[in-house]
Protein backbone atom coordinates (compact mmCIF):
# COMPACT_ATOMS: atom_id res chain seq x y z
CA UNK A 1 0.00 0.00 0.00
CA UNK A 2 1.04 3.39 -0.70
CA UNK A 3 2.07 6.01 1.60
CA UNK A 4 -0.80 8.13 0.65
CA UNK A 5 -3.07 5.27 0.53
CA UNK A 6 -2.28 4.87 4.19
CA UNK A 7 -2.78 8.54 5.15
CA UNK A 8 -6.28 8.60 3.37
CA UNK A 9 -7.30 5.35 5.32
CA UNK A 10 -5.88 7.30 8.56
CA UNK A 11 -6.87 10.81 8.00
CA UNK A 12 -10.53 9.17 7.36
CA UNK A 13 -10.37 7.12 10.31
CA UNK A 14 -9.68 10.76 11.97
CA UNK A 15 -6.28 9.84 13.35
CA UNK A 16 -5.16 13.56 13.78
CA UNK A 17 -1.29 12.94 14.75
CA UNK A 18 0.75 10.51 12.63
CA UNK A 19 4.53 10.23 12.24
CA UNK A 20 6.18 9.18 9.01
CA UNK A 21 9.02 7.48 9.18
CA UNK A 22 10.92 8.34 5.67
CA UNK A 23 14.65 8.79 4.62
CA UNK A 24 13.03 11.23 1.64
CA UNK A 25 11.46 14.19 2.86
CA UNK A 26 10.84 15.65 -0.80
CA UNK A 27 9.20 12.31 -2.05
CA UNK A 28 7.07 11.66 1.18
CA UNK A 29 5.83 15.53 0.92
CA UNK A 30 5.04 15.40 -2.75
CA UNK A 31 2.71 12.72 -2.24
CA UNK A 32 1.46 14.13 0.97
CA UNK A 33 0.99 17.63 -1.25
CA UNK A 34 -0.32 15.55 -4.02
CA UNK A 35 -2.99 13.91 -1.78
CA UNK A 36 -4.05 17.25 -0.38
CA UNK A 37 -4.84 18.30 -4.02
CA UNK A 38 -7.04 14.91 -4.92
CA UNK A 39 -9.02 15.20 -1.62
CA UNK A 40 -8.95 19.22 -1.84
CA UNK A 41 -7.54 19.10 1.83
CA UNK A 42 -5.17 22.40 3.17
CA UNK A 43 -1.76 21.73 3.71
CA UNK A 44 0.31 23.54 6.16
CA UNK A 45 4.57 22.56 5.89
CA UNK A 46 6.81 23.43 8.43
CA UNK A 47 10.22 23.08 9.12
CA UNK A 48 12.97 25.42 11.19
CA UNK A 49 14.52 26.69 7.96
CA UNK A 50 11.51 28.35 6.27
CA UNK A 51 9.39 28.25 8.92
CA UNK A 52 5.41 27.57 8.20
CA UNK A 53 4.36 27.26 3.98
CA UNK A 54 1.08 27.27 2.89
CA UNK A 55 1.18 26.08 -0.34
CA UNK A 56 -1.00 28.13 -2.02
CA UNK A 57 -4.22 25.75 -3.83
CA UNK A 58 -5.22 28.26 -6.75
CA UNK A 59 -1.49 28.58 -8.22
CA UNK A 60 0.19 25.55 -6.93
CA UNK A 61 2.93 28.42 -5.71
CA UNK A 62 3.42 28.14 -1.81
CA UNK A 63 2.73 31.48 0.30
CA UNK A 64 5.06 31.89 3.36
CA UNK A 65 2.71 32.33 6.23
CA UNK A 66 6.19 33.86 8.05
CA UNK A 67 7.65 32.47 11.57
CA UNK A 68 9.48 29.74 12.44
CA UNK A 69 8.67 29.19 16.14
CA UNK A 70 6.82 25.50 15.78
CA UNK A 71 4.73 26.12 18.96
CA UNK A 72 2.81 29.29 16.64
CA UNK A 73 2.93 26.50 13.94
CA UNK A 74 1.31 23.86 15.99
CA UNK A 75 -1.19 26.44 17.52
CA UNK A 76 -2.39 28.09 13.85
CA UNK A 77 -3.57 24.59 12.21
CA UNK A 78 -6.88 24.61 14.05
CA UNK A 79 -7.74 28.17 11.88
CA UNK A 80 -6.51 26.63 8.76
CA UNK A 81 -9.37 23.76 8.73
CA UNK A 82 -12.92 24.68 7.72
CA UNK A 83 -16.32 22.62 7.68
CA UNK A 84 -15.72 21.79 4.42
CA UNK A 85 -11.84 21.40 3.91
CA UNK A 86 -9.21 19.38 6.58
CA UNK A 87 -6.23 20.65 6.97
CA UNK A 88 -3.42 18.69 7.22
CA UNK A 89 0.11 20.72 9.27
CA UNK A 90 3.50 18.94 8.37
CA UNK A 91 6.64 19.06 10.48
CA UNK A 92 10.02 18.11 9.41
CA UNK A 93 12.31 17.17 11.02
CA UNK A 94 10.68 17.96 13.96
CA UNK A 95 11.94 15.51 16.50
CA UNK A 96 14.56 17.69 16.89
CA UNK A 97 11.80 20.15 18.94
CA UNK A 98 10.14 17.15 21.24
CA UNK A 99 12.80 17.89 24.35
CA UNK A 100 10.66 20.98 25.04
CA UNK A 101 7.82 20.16 27.18
CA UNK A 102 5.56 23.00 25.77
CA UNK A 103 6.16 21.75 22.24
CA UNK A 104 5.08 18.30 23.69
CA UNK A 105 2.54 19.52 25.36
CA UNK A 106 0.83 21.81 22.28
CA UNK A 107 1.23 18.59 20.43
CA UNK A 108 -0.81 16.52 22.50
CA UNK A 109 -3.45 19.88 22.86
CA UNK A 110 -3.88 19.78 18.86
CA UNK A 111 -3.80 16.06 18.49
CA UNK A 112 -6.59 15.81 20.97
CA UNK A 113 -8.80 19.12 19.78
CA UNK A 114 -8.06 18.60 16.07
CA UNK A 115 -10.66 15.58 16.21
CA UNK A 116 -13.39 17.92 15.89
CA UNK A 117 -11.55 20.53 14.49
CA UNK A 118 -10.52 17.93 11.18
CA UNK A 119 -6.87 19.50 11.73
CA UNK A 120 -4.34 16.90 11.51
CA UNK A 121 -0.68 16.85 12.95
CA UNK A 122 2.04 14.77 10.50
CA UNK A 123 5.34 14.59 12.06
CA UNK A 124 7.75 13.63 9.00
CA UNK A 125 11.29 12.27 10.20
CA UNK A 126 13.93 9.77 9.31
CA UNK A 127 13.35 8.28 12.83
CA UNK A 128 10.86 7.29 14.91
CA UNK A 129 10.99 8.29 18.77
CA UNK A 130 7.96 9.58 19.72
CA UNK A 131 7.64 10.96 23.25
CA UNK A 132 5.78 9.06 25.83
CA UNK A 133 3.43 11.70 26.30
CA UNK A 134 2.63 11.14 22.63
CA UNK A 135 3.13 7.59 21.99
CA UNK A 136 -0.52 7.08 22.69
CA UNK A 137 -1.94 9.73 20.62
CA UNK A 138 0.53 9.32 17.38
CA UNK A 139 0.65 6.28 14.95
CA UNK A 140 3.24 5.61 12.49
CA UNK A 141 3.71 5.11 9.34
CA UNK A 142 6.41 3.88 7.61
CA UNK A 143 7.87 5.51 4.05
CA UNK A 144 8.48 2.17 2.22
CA UNK A 145 11.43 1.84 -0.21
CA UNK A 146 10.27 2.64 -3.71
CA UNK A 147 9.02 -0.64 -5.72
CA UNK A 148 10.46 -1.90 -8.81
CA UNK A 149 7.52 -0.31 -10.69
CA UNK A 150 8.88 3.32 -8.94
CA UNK A 151 12.42 2.01 -10.00
CA UNK A 152 11.14 1.74 -13.34
CA UNK A 153 9.96 4.80 -13.72
CA UNK A 154 12.99 6.84 -12.07
CA UNK A 155 15.06 4.58 -14.45
CA UNK A 156 13.05 5.80 -17.75
CA UNK A 157 12.93 9.37 -16.38
CA UNK A 158 16.89 9.29 -16.41
CA UNK A 159 17.45 7.05 -19.49
CA UNK A 160 15.80 9.76 -22.59
CA UNK A 161 17.87 8.44 -25.19
CA UNK A 162 18.04 5.50 -27.59
CA UNK A 163 19.89 2.40 -26.11
CA UNK A 164 20.33 4.18 -22.78
CA UNK A 165 17.77 1.97 -21.17
CA UNK A 166 18.26 -1.53 -20.95
CA UNK A 167 15.93 -4.28 -21.99
CA UNK A 168 13.99 -7.73 -20.77
CA UNK A 169 16.29 -9.51 -18.53
CA UNK A 170 18.81 -7.21 -18.61
CA UNK A 171 16.38 -4.27 -17.34
CA UNK A 172 15.31 -6.69 -14.90
CA UNK A 173 18.83 -7.21 -13.50
CA UNK A 174 19.06 -3.28 -12.98
CA UNK A 175 16.37 -2.87 -10.91
CA UNK A 176 17.06 -6.22 -8.84
CA UNK A 177 20.41 -4.20 -8.27
CA UNK A 178 18.74 -1.24 -7.58
CA UNK A 179 15.97 -2.78 -4.84
CA UNK A 180 16.82 -1.28 -1.30
CA UNK A 181 17.50 1.92 -2.58
CA UNK A 182 15.88 5.15 -2.09
CA UNK A 183 14.26 7.45 -5.01
CA UNK A 184 16.83 9.53 -4.51
CA UNK A 185 20.16 7.25 -4.12
CA UNK A 186 18.20 5.20 -7.38
CA UNK A 187 18.25 8.63 -9.64
CA UNK A 188 22.24 8.95 -8.39
CA UNK A 189 23.07 5.48 -9.35
CA UNK A 190 21.50 5.67 -12.86
CA UNK A 191 22.93 8.88 -13.46
CA UNK A 192 26.39 7.28 -12.32
CA UNK A 193 26.04 4.64 -14.95
CA UNK A 194 25.25 6.88 -17.60
CA UNK A 195 28.09 9.21 -17.71
CA UNK A 196 30.63 6.12 -16.97
CA UNK A 197 28.31 3.53 -19.70
CA UNK A 198 25.94 6.05 -21.38
CA UNK A 199 23.58 3.07 -20.59
CA UNK A 200 22.34 1.82 -17.57
CA UNK A 201 23.90 -0.82 -15.85
CA UNK A 202 24.17 -3.17 -12.86
CA UNK A 203 27.68 -2.82 -12.42
CA UNK A 204 27.59 1.08 -11.47
CA UNK A 205 24.37 0.31 -8.99
CA UNK A 206 25.78 -2.40 -7.49
CA UNK A 207 28.84 0.00 -6.58
CA UNK A 208 26.85 2.55 -4.97
CA UNK A 209 24.46 0.15 -2.95
CA UNK A 210 27.30 -0.92 -1.41
CA UNK A 211 28.82 1.98 -0.39
CA UNK A 212 25.14 3.31 0.71
CA UNK A 213 24.90 -0.26 2.77
CA UNK A 214 28.53 0.17 4.38
CA UNK A 215 27.23 3.97 5.43
CA UNK A 216 24.06 2.79 7.47
CA UNK A 217 26.69 0.69 8.99
CA UNK A 218 23.50 -1.96 9.22
CA UNK A 219 24.22 -4.21 6.41
CA UNK A 220 27.04 -5.08 4.59
CA UNK A 221 26.23 -6.90 0.87
CA UNK A 222 28.99 -9.86 0.13
CA UNK A 223 29.76 -9.92 -3.58
CA UNK A 224 32.26 -12.91 -2.91
CA UNK A 225 32.87 -15.51 -5.82
CA UNK A 226 32.26 -18.46 -3.70
CA UNK A 227 30.30 -21.97 -5.06
CA UNK A 228 29.06 -24.80 -3.24
CA UNK A 229 31.78 -27.05 -5.16
CA UNK A 230 34.65 -25.43 -2.93
CA UNK A 231 33.01 -27.00 -0.06
CA UNK A 232 33.09 -30.79 0.40
CA UNK A 233 30.20 -32.98 2.05
CA UNK A 234 27.26 -30.73 3.39
CA UNK A 235 25.26 -32.51 0.68
CA UNK A 236 22.14 -32.16 2.81
CA UNK A 237 22.69 -29.20 3.00
CA UNK A 238 23.49 -27.91 0.24
CA UNK A 239 20.13 -29.67 -1.41
CA UNK A 240 17.70 -28.49 1.25
CA UNK A 241 18.19 -24.99 0.44
CA UNK A 242 18.52 -25.23 -2.92
CA UNK A 243 15.25 -26.99 -3.05
CA UNK A 244 13.52 -24.51 -0.60
CA UNK A 245 14.44 -21.44 -2.94
CA UNK A 246 13.59 -22.99 -5.58
CA UNK A 247 10.28 -24.31 -5.10
CA UNK A 248 8.55 -20.47 -4.55
CA UNK A 249 7.78 -19.20 -8.04
CA UNK A 250 4.16 -19.89 -7.10
CA UNK A 251 4.41 -17.28 -4.28
CA UNK A 252 2.18 -18.72 -1.81
CA UNK A 253 3.01 -17.13 1.36
CA UNK A 254 2.14 -20.24 3.23
CA UNK A 255 5.42 -21.95 1.82
CA UNK A 256 7.49 -19.06 1.78
CA UNK A 257 10.67 -20.64 2.75
CA UNK A 258 12.25 -18.53 6.31
CA UNK A 259 15.51 -19.79 6.42
CA UNK A 260 18.14 -22.39 8.13
CA UNK A 261 19.92 -22.39 11.24
CA UNK A 262 23.43 -23.85 11.10
CA UNK A 263 25.05 -24.91 13.91
CA UNK A 264 28.11 -26.33 14.30
CA UNK A 265 31.91 -26.88 15.53
CA UNK A 266 34.20 -24.01 14.61
CA UNK A 267 35.40 -24.56 11.58
CA UNK A 268 33.07 -26.69 9.65
CA UNK A 269 32.29 -24.47 6.95
CA UNK A 270 29.21 -22.71 8.81
CA UNK A 271 29.89 -19.01 7.57
CA UNK A 272 31.55 -20.74 4.15
CA UNK A 273 28.51 -22.19 3.15
CA UNK A 274 26.22 -19.55 4.23
CA UNK A 275 28.88 -16.79 1.83
CA UNK A 276 28.55 -19.83 -1.20
CA UNK A 277 24.14 -19.66 -1.11
CA UNK A 278 24.49 -16.29 -2.69
CA UNK A 279 26.28 -16.92 -5.80
CA UNK A 280 24.40 -20.03 -6.19
CA UNK A 281 20.75 -18.82 -5.91
CA UNK A 282 21.88 -15.90 -7.82
CA UNK A 283 21.12 -13.83 -5.08
CA UNK A 284 22.48 -10.52 -3.28
CA UNK A 285 23.66 -12.24 0.33
CA UNK A 286 23.07 -9.35 3.11
CA UNK A 287 25.23 -9.78 6.07
CA UNK A 288 23.76 -8.13 9.17
CA UNK A 289 25.96 -7.19 11.45
CA UNK A 290 24.20 -7.46 15.13
CA UNK A 291 27.10 -5.98 16.72
CA UNK A 292 26.95 -2.76 14.91
CA UNK A 293 23.46 -2.72 14.96
CA UNK A 294 23.36 -2.82 18.98
CA UNK A 295 25.09 0.29 18.32
CA UNK A 296 26.13 3.02 20.76
CA UNK A 297 23.08 5.24 21.24
CA UNK A 298 20.98 2.87 23.02
CA UNK A 299 17.69 4.50 21.81
CA UNK A 300 18.94 4.06 17.81
CA UNK A 301 18.45 0.37 18.47
CA UNK A 302 15.10 -0.63 17.25
CA UNK A 303 15.03 1.54 14.41
CA UNK A 304 18.56 0.62 13.24
CA UNK A 305 17.46 -3.10 13.13
CA UNK A 306 14.12 -2.35 11.45
CA UNK A 307 16.09 -0.17 8.93
CA UNK A 308 17.93 -2.70 8.33
CA UNK A 309 15.25 -5.91 7.77
CA UNK A 310 13.38 -3.11 5.66
CA UNK A 311 16.00 -3.13 3.50
CA UNK A 312 16.39 -6.50 3.49
CA UNK A 313 12.62 -6.95 2.45
CA UNK A 314 13.01 -4.46 -0.29
CA UNK A 315 16.20 -6.19 -1.62
CA UNK A 316 14.05 -9.84 -2.06
CA UNK A 317 14.71 -11.90 -3.23
CA UNK A 318 17.94 -11.91 -1.29
CA UNK A 319 19.28 -13.72 1.45
CA UNK A 320 20.23 -12.24 4.76
CA UNK A 321 23.05 -13.74 6.71
CA UNK A 322 23.62 -13.49 10.36
CA UNK A 323 26.84 -14.65 11.86
CA UNK A 324 27.53 -16.05 14.96
CA UNK A 325 23.68 -15.10 15.55
CA UNK A 326 24.49 -16.51 19.74
CA UNK A 327 27.23 -13.50 20.22
CA UNK A 328 24.92 -10.89 18.99
CA UNK A 329 21.86 -12.29 20.67
CA UNK A 330 23.03 -13.85 24.13
CA UNK A 331 22.05 -10.48 25.46
CA UNK A 332 18.32 -11.00 24.92
CA UNK A 333 18.01 -13.33 28.36
CA UNK A 334 20.19 -11.20 30.90
CA UNK A 335 19.00 -8.56 29.17
CA UNK A 336 17.43 -5.89 31.48
CA UNK A 337 19.51 -5.96 34.31
CA UNK A 338 22.47 -5.58 32.51
CA UNK A 339 21.47 -3.04 29.31
CA UNK A 340 17.94 -1.93 30.21
CA UNK A 341 16.31 -4.43 27.76
CA UNK A 342 17.94 -3.25 24.68
CA UNK A 343 19.04 -6.83 23.50
CA UNK A 344 15.57 -8.70 24.68
CA UNK A 345 13.67 -5.71 22.51
CA UNK A 346 15.84 -6.40 19.38
CA UNK A 347 15.63 -10.15 19.67
CA UNK A 348 11.38 -9.50 19.82
CA UNK A 349 11.63 -7.53 16.84
CA UNK A 350 13.91 -9.89 14.41
CA UNK A 351 12.37 -12.73 15.74
CA UNK A 352 8.94 -11.28 14.99
CA UNK A 353 10.15 -10.15 11.35
CA UNK A 354 11.29 -14.03 10.98
CA UNK A 355 7.80 -15.12 11.71
CA UNK A 356 5.89 -12.43 9.71
CA UNK A 357 7.62 -10.99 6.57
CA UNK A 358 6.64 -12.12 3.43
CA UNK A 359 9.11 -10.98 0.99
CA UNK A 360 11.38 -13.84 -0.60
CA UNK A 361 14.34 -13.26 2.34
CA UNK A 362 15.72 -16.42 3.27
CA UNK A 363 17.62 -16.01 6.36
CA UNK A 364 20.32 -18.04 7.34
CA UNK A 365 22.29 -17.81 10.91
CA UNK A 366 25.11 -19.42 11.81
CA UNK A 367 25.42 -19.78 15.68
CA UNK A 368 28.42 -22.20 17.96
CA UNK A 369 26.59 -22.38 20.21
CA UNK A 370 23.31 -22.86 21.19
CA UNK A 371 23.03 -22.49 24.93
CA UNK A 372 23.63 -19.14 24.55
CA UNK A 373 20.38 -18.58 22.64
CA UNK A 374 16.76 -18.31 24.19
CA UNK A 375 14.88 -20.67 23.36
CA UNK A 376 12.56 -19.21 21.52
CA UNK A 377 14.73 -18.83 18.62
CA UNK A 378 15.09 -22.49 17.57
CA UNK A 379 11.69 -23.46 17.62
CA UNK A 380 9.74 -25.49 14.84
CA UNK A 381 8.48 -23.08 12.19
CA UNK A 382 11.15 -19.99 12.78
CA UNK A 383 13.40 -21.71 10.37
CA UNK A 384 12.84 -24.47 7.55
CA UNK A 385 15.53 -26.50 9.21
CA UNK A 386 17.88 -26.42 11.86
CA UNK A 387 21.31 -28.39 10.54
CA UNK A 388 24.07 -29.85 12.40
CA UNK A 389 27.58 -29.41 11.16
CA UNK A 390 29.66 -31.72 13.06
CA UNK A 391 33.35 -32.72 12.22
CA UNK A 392 33.60 -34.15 8.95
CA UNK A 393 32.89 -37.87 7.89
CA UNK A 394 35.40 -39.80 6.23
CA UNK A 395 33.63 -39.29 3.01
CA UNK A 396 33.10 -35.75 3.52
CA UNK A 397 37.13 -35.39 4.21
CA UNK A 398 38.19 -36.90 1.65
CA UNK A 399 36.30 -34.47 -0.71
CA UNK A 400 38.04 -31.98 1.54
CA UNK A 401 41.77 -33.18 1.29
CA UNK A 402 41.00 -33.65 -2.59
CA UNK A 403 39.63 -29.98 -2.89
CA UNK A 404 42.67 -28.27 -1.01
CA UNK A 405 45.13 -30.39 -2.59
CA UNK A 406 44.10 -29.43 -5.85
CA UNK A 407 43.89 -25.85 -4.49
CA UNK A 408 47.33 -25.95 -3.22
CA UNK A 409 48.98 -27.74 -5.65
CA UNK A 410 50.28 -30.53 -3.89
CA UNK A 411 51.28 -34.07 -4.54
CA UNK A 412 48.25 -36.32 -3.79
CA UNK A 413 50.33 -39.41 -3.70
CA UNK A 414 52.03 -38.62 -0.57
CA UNK A 415 51.20 -39.77 3.09
CA UNK A 416 48.64 -38.37 5.22
CA UNK A 417 48.58 -36.98 8.48
CA UNK A 418 46.16 -38.97 11.26
CA UNK A 419 42.88 -36.63 10.35
CA UNK A 420 40.72 -38.46 12.72
CA UNK A 421 39.77 -34.98 14.84
CA UNK A 422 40.29 -32.43 12.33
CA UNK A 423 37.69 -29.93 10.56
CA UNK A 424 37.58 -28.88 6.80
CA UNK A 425 39.32 -25.38 8.61
CA UNK A 426 42.52 -27.70 10.07
CA UNK A 427 42.23 -29.36 6.05
CA UNK A 428 42.67 -26.75 5.00
CA UNK A 429 45.19 -25.03 7.34
CA UNK A 430 47.42 -28.09 7.23
CA UNK A 431 47.73 -27.91 2.41
CA UNK A 432 48.35 -24.29 3.10
CA UNK A 433 51.19 -24.30 5.78
CA UNK A 434 52.34 -27.67 3.35
CA UNK A 435 52.62 -25.01 0.30
CA UNK A 436 53.98 -22.19 2.58
CA UNK A 437 56.68 -24.13 4.03
CA UNK A 438 57.30 -26.40 1.09
CA UNK A 439 57.29 -29.43 3.64
CA UNK A 440 55.36 -32.72 3.68
CA UNK A 441 51.58 -32.80 4.50
CA UNK A 442 52.86 -35.11 7.85
CA UNK A 443 55.10 -32.52 8.77
CA UNK A 444 52.62 -29.55 8.64
CA UNK A 445 50.03 -31.27 10.70
CA UNK A 446 52.43 -30.63 13.62
CA UNK A 447 51.30 -27.20 13.55
CA UNK A 448 47.67 -27.82 13.45
CA UNK A 449 46.21 -28.52 16.59
CA UNK A 450 42.27 -29.37 16.06
CA UNK A 451 39.70 -27.43 17.83
CA UNK A 452 38.09 -30.85 18.93
CA UNK A 453 40.54 -31.38 21.24
CA UNK A 454 41.61 -27.63 22.57
CA UNK A 455 37.97 -27.75 22.96
CA UNK A 456 36.72 -31.28 23.38
CA UNK A 457 34.07 -30.68 26.18
CA UNK A 458 32.34 -27.57 24.42
CA UNK A 459 32.56 -29.79 21.25
CA UNK A 460 30.90 -32.87 22.98
CA UNK A 461 28.79 -31.03 24.07
CA UNK A 462 27.21 -29.59 21.28
CA UNK A 463 27.20 -32.94 19.56
CA UNK A 464 25.28 -33.69 22.36
CA UNK A 465 22.50 -31.34 22.23
CA UNK A 466 22.35 -31.44 18.42
CA UNK A 467 21.76 -35.87 18.77
CA UNK A 468 18.13 -35.59 17.93
CA UNK A 469 17.58 -31.89 17.05
CA UNK A 470 18.66 -31.35 14.03
CA UNK A 471 19.21 -32.38 10.92
CA UNK A 472 22.44 -33.87 9.36
CA UNK A 473 23.92 -31.66 7.51
CA UNK A 474 25.98 -33.61 5.28
CA UNK A 475 24.08 -36.95 5.28
CA UNK A 476 20.60 -36.23 3.09
CA UNK A 477 17.02 -36.78 4.76
CA UNK A 478 18.34 -37.62 8.40
CA UNK A 479 18.53 -36.53 11.87
CA UNK A 480 21.31 -36.38 13.40
CA UNK A 481 22.35 -38.56 15.59
CA UNK A 482 26.11 -38.49 17.62
CA UNK A 483 27.56 -41.75 16.90
CA UNK A 484 27.30 -44.21 19.04
CA UNK A 485 31.09 -45.22 19.33
CA UNK A 486 31.76 -41.65 20.32
CA UNK A 487 31.27 -41.14 23.95
CA UNK A 488 29.88 -37.60 23.45
CA UNK A 489 28.15 -37.77 27.10
CA UNK A 490 30.25 -35.32 28.89
CA UNK A 491 30.46 -35.79 33.34
CA UNK A 492 31.65 -33.84 35.24
CA UNK A 493 34.95 -34.99 35.76
CA UNK A 494 35.22 -37.43 32.91
CA UNK A 495 37.36 -37.46 30.40
CA UNK A 496 36.04 -37.52 26.64
CA UNK A 497 37.02 -40.27 24.51
CA UNK A 498 38.13 -38.39 21.41
CA UNK A 499 38.94 -42.04 19.45
CA UNK A 500 36.29 -42.64 16.63
CA UNK A 501 34.80 -39.94 17.29
CA UNK A 502 33.90 -38.45 13.83
CA UNK A 503 33.60 -40.62 11.49
N1 LIG B 1 33.48 -28.86 4.20
C1 LIG B 1 34.42 -27.99 3.85
N2 LIG B 1 34.94 -27.99 2.60
C2 LIG B 1 35.88 -27.10 2.24
N3 LIG B 1 36.37 -26.16 3.06
C3 LIG B 1 35.90 -26.10 4.30
C4 LIG B 1 34.89 -27.01 4.77
N4 LIG B 1 34.61 -26.70 6.04
C5 LIG B 1 35.38 -25.63 6.35
N5 LIG B 1 36.16 -25.28 5.32
C6 LIG B 1 37.09 -24.15 5.25
O1 LIG B 1 37.50 -23.82 6.55
C7 LIG B 1 37.56 -22.42 6.73
C8 LIG B 1 36.73 -22.01 7.91
O2 LIG B 1 35.38 -22.26 7.66
P1 LIG B 1 34.23 -21.31 8.18
O3 LIG B 1 34.74 -19.97 8.45
O4 LIG B 1 33.08 -21.44 7.29
O5 LIG B 1 33.92 -22.04 9.56
P2 LIG B 1 32.76 -21.73 10.58
O6 LIG B 1 31.99 -23.00 10.74
O7 LIG B 1 32.02 -20.54 10.19
O8 LIG B 1 33.59 -21.51 11.88
P3 LIG B 1 33.29 -20.55 13.13
O9 LIG B 1 32.23 -21.25 13.91
O10 LIG B 1 34.58 -20.49 13.86
O11 LIG B 1 32.85 -19.24 12.58
C9 LIG B 1 37.04 -21.80 5.45
O12 LIG B 1 38.10 -21.30 4.71
C10 LIG B 1 36.38 -22.93 4.72
O13 LIG B 1 36.51 -22.81 3.34
MG1 LIG C 1 31.96 -18.60 10.99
Amino acid sequence: MSLTQRLTEYIAACFTGLWIQSHEHDDALAEIAQMCRDQNWRLAVWDVERGLQIPNHSNGQPSDAGGNDPLAAIRSINALASADSSAILVLVNFHRFLQSAETVQALAQQIGSGKQSRAFVVILSPVITVPVELEKLMVIVEHDLPGREQLAQIARSIATEDGELPEGDALETVLDAAAGLTRYEAEGAFSLSLVRHSAIRPEAVWELKQGMLKKSGLLQLHRGGERFADLGGLDALKDFCLQAMRRQGHRDPRKRPRGALLLGIPGSGKSAYSKALGTETGRPTLIMDVGALMGSLVGSTEANIRQALRIADAMAPSILMIDEVEKALSGAASSGTNDSGVSARLFGTFLTWLNDHESEVFTICTCNDISKLPPEFSRAERFDGIFFLDLPSVRQKRAIWKLYLDMFELDPQQPKPVDAQWTGAEVKSCCRLAALLGVPLTEAAKNVVPVAMTAAESVARLRNWASGRCLNADAPGGIYTANPGSSVVVKPGRKVRRDAANN
